[in-house]
């Protein structure tokens, strides 16, 4: 085989596979065999540049190019629908369609409507050209680096597919995905997303394809455009779409009356809840493209169409004040107090406001009667205001100006939505905060420090930074408010133990704005200590992968401030890790190469902490819940029997703490 054939066969092998996994979840090979071959085709193309092909597998894994985005006309307009909210719009609609066909039979097709950002892809001759949001409905960003990067989309068709088309759709981020990212962003105190569609539209507009990867969005196509299009109905042209490679809902349903079309939708309004993706409504389309060019189009919508919503759930509360939350890198955050609701089953009395645009959008004025929702999201929010309840001497609510915990007056960075308080030494929760992350479980672990504990010692000026942690001494502890010398003692032996916890997770500890837990686990695998660490440019701290600009420059910053510098020899001096254990990586292995493993129980021989541990130092991969990627679950004492059913239905092995050290033994 020439280099050329072998390239293209990996190719081959690697869409396929791509497929597989990501349109039908019906992986055939090993993650690991996957990434092996994804390697080899990788370094063949390195070599072989002759051989480059814009829509290679490879090409999935985004760049760091910076690019503005391009912004492209659309070849058909991206229209919207009209929106419905009753059964009796439908019924109107579904006369308003049979009047337009002068009383011709009609089929409709009902779909989910899926509650992302909506994307046209430009097919030619199979391959994937170009990406486009929706933007103004005319014109939209070229996003095509970043969309290229979505497993699930097709680079290359297969099949009978037209010379030239348009597939639209919807870019998804997976409720999973959207929540592991915000739990992310809290532990680094970044703004949270409000939900999954914003965070999906929010990363198909990062400048960085590479950290778009990795957000592992997700998209269902439901709309095919061309000139001439072989097909006569809608239906067809989306079971054609699914034969070419795209990912189509199942949930697509030919209806022919109007109960038929309530069926569906009583169906969806619960069972949506189990989807992995955010839906909002039903999108009714009548099936026929005949039928559809003889109703036409409004100025704004087509005829053919119509959005039925989900009623979200909603209460209607009065508004009793706004506060203000500092986090531990100064972030405001604005909470509205509410008077008590019941809401889907709990009591809501605080909802989000997010940022001062949110309050500016909702005109909030004081005493206002709000709208409460719970849209499937954690956090409540406010979603609009009852005018008619507004009282006549309602104030508008304005943003705070000076930091409500120390009256510095307050930050905002060109282009960012949240105001930040800049006084990070000397205002109270934003030193709490770094000490309450400092002594966190997935930081230095240190037991028995709760937030109350932390606000005690600080209060009675016995810690004003981590540093002060390690001069603590047990007459301090032990006489505050009963603490006693028991509870006391234990907590200076925590402390102490501290030295031992490794680099990585010191390295989190620092709170250094953007850098998590996997963040710090990069930089302290590549370069192995804080010398280094500080000493590195912008330039070599974004060549390692995944690190982008913006954790970049605030590693940078951080090892620039004399403050920070003096906090960091002060912990060497206390004898915190501040190098990765060399003696560890002797240890290391691959014998786990390319497993993942989920870890449940208690253990005899480690701490949960340590065999996790002890499997990436061999080479294996950690997952929190059991899945049909699991290789392993190791089976401690007292493990679930729902994780245990769960391995048992996928076909899961599960080994015993004996037979995991053989494996990492032998
Ligand atoms: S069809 C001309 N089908 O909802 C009609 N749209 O206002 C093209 N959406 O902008 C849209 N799921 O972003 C269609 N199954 C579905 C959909 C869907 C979600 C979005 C889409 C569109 C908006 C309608």
């Amino acid at each position: 085989m020439t280099t050329e054939e072998q390239i293209k066969s990996l190719r081959k092998e690697l869409d396929f596979h791509n497929y597989q996994y990501y349109v039908l979840s019906n992986p055939t090979i090993s993650d690991f065999e996957f990434d092996e071959k994804m390697a080899l085709l990788k370094k063949l193309e390195d070599e072989n540049p002759e051989f480059f092909d814009p829509a290679s597998p490879t090409q999935r894994v985004g760049n760091d190019l910076t690019a503005g985005f391009e912004q492209v006309e659309h070849k058909y307009p991206m229209l919207s629908l009209g929106n419905t909210y009753s059964e009796a719009d439908i019924t109107d609609f579904y006369n308003r369609v049979k009047k337009g066909l002068d009383g011709e039979d009609f089929e409709l097709v009902c779909e989910l409507k899926y509650d992302g950002t909506s994307i046209s892809l430009t097919y030619v001759d199979g391959v994937l050209q170009r990406a486009v949001t929706r933007g103004d409905g005319q014109k939209g960003d070229d996003v095509t680096a970043n969309v290229k990067t979505i497993r699930c989309i097709p680079l290359k068709l297969h099949g009978d597919y037209p010379k030239e088309f348009e597939m639209r759709g919807e870019i998804l981020m997976p409720w999973k995905v959207f929540d592991a990212l915000n739990a992310e962003r809290e532990a680094n105190d970044e703004p949270l997303f409000a939900n999954p569609r914003n965070a999906a539209s929010g990363t198909l507009k990062m400048q960085n394809s590479a950290q778009v990867a990795k957000r592992k969005l997700d998209s269902y196509l439901y709309f095919m455009l061309g000139d001439n299009l072989p097909f006569q109905t809608h239906y067809e042209c989306l079971e054609a779409a699914k034969s070419y490679g795209f990912k189509i809902s199942d949930a697509i349903r030919k209806c022919k009356s109007l109960s038929d079309v309530y069926d569906f939708i009583n169906y969806w309004d619960t069972e949506r809840k189990n989807l992995p993706v955010a839906t909002d409504g039903i999108v009714i389309k009548v099936n026929s493209f005949a039928q559809q060019r003889k109703l036409g189009y409004t100025a704004k919508s087509p005829r053919w169409a119509i959005a039925y919503k989900f009623q979200a759930e909603r209460a209607c509360t009065r508004l009793i004040a706004v506060t203000y939350q500092v986090g531990r890198t100064g972030v405001i955050t604005p909470v509205a107090n509410l008077e008590p609701v019941q809401l889907s089953g709990t009591v809501v009395k605080r909802a989000t406001l997010h940022n001062a645009d949110i309050i500016e959008s909702l005109d909030l004025h004081t005493d206002d009667m709000v709208y409460v929702e719970k849209g499937g999201e954690i956090i409540p929010k406010i979603t609009g205001v009852d005018m008619n309840q507004r009282t006549m001497f309602a104030e508008k609510v304005r943003f705070i100006d000076v930091c409500p915990e120390c009256g510095t007056p307050l930050k905002r960075v060109e282009g960012e939505a949240a105001h930040y308080c800049p006084n990070e030494d000397g205002c109270p929760p934003q030193i709490k905060g770094k000490i309450e992350h400092f002594v966190s479980r997935k930081a230095m672990n240190i037991d028995g420090l709760g937030p109350e504990i932390i606000d005690l010692l600080y209060s009675n000026k016995l810690i004003g930074s981590i540093a002060d942690l390690y001069t603590l001494k047990i007459q301090d502890i032990a006489f505050l408010s009963g603490l006693g010398e028991k509870s006391g003692k234990k907590i200076l032996q925590g402390i102490r133990n501290s030295a031992d916890v490794p680099f990585e997770r010191v390295l989190f500890a620092l709170g250094i704005r953007y850098v998590g837990e996997t963040v710090a686990k990069k930089l302290a695998q590549t370069l192995c200590s804080i010398d280094k660490i500080a000493e590195a440019t912008v330039e070599e701290l974004t060549a390692i992968d995944e690190i982008g600009e913006s954790i970049a420059n605030s590693v940078y910053k951080y090892f620039r401030e004399p403050k920070h510098t003096e906090l960091i020899e002060k912990l060497k001096s206390y004898g915190l890790k501040m190098e990765v254990d060399l003696s560890k990586k002797e240890n290391s292995s691959n014998k786990l190469g390319g497993k993942t493993f989920v870890v449940s129980g208690v253990f005899e021989n480690f701490s949960r902490d340590s065999i996790k541990e002890t499997i990436e130092l061999n080479g294996g991969k950690i997952s929190s819940s059991i899945s049909s990627k699991t290789d392993y679950v190791v089976a401690g004492e007292n493990m679930g029997p729902a994780k245990k059913e769960k391995a048992e239905k996928l076909g899961v092995a599960v080994i015993d703490e004996q037979t995991f050290i053989k494996m990492i033994e032998g």
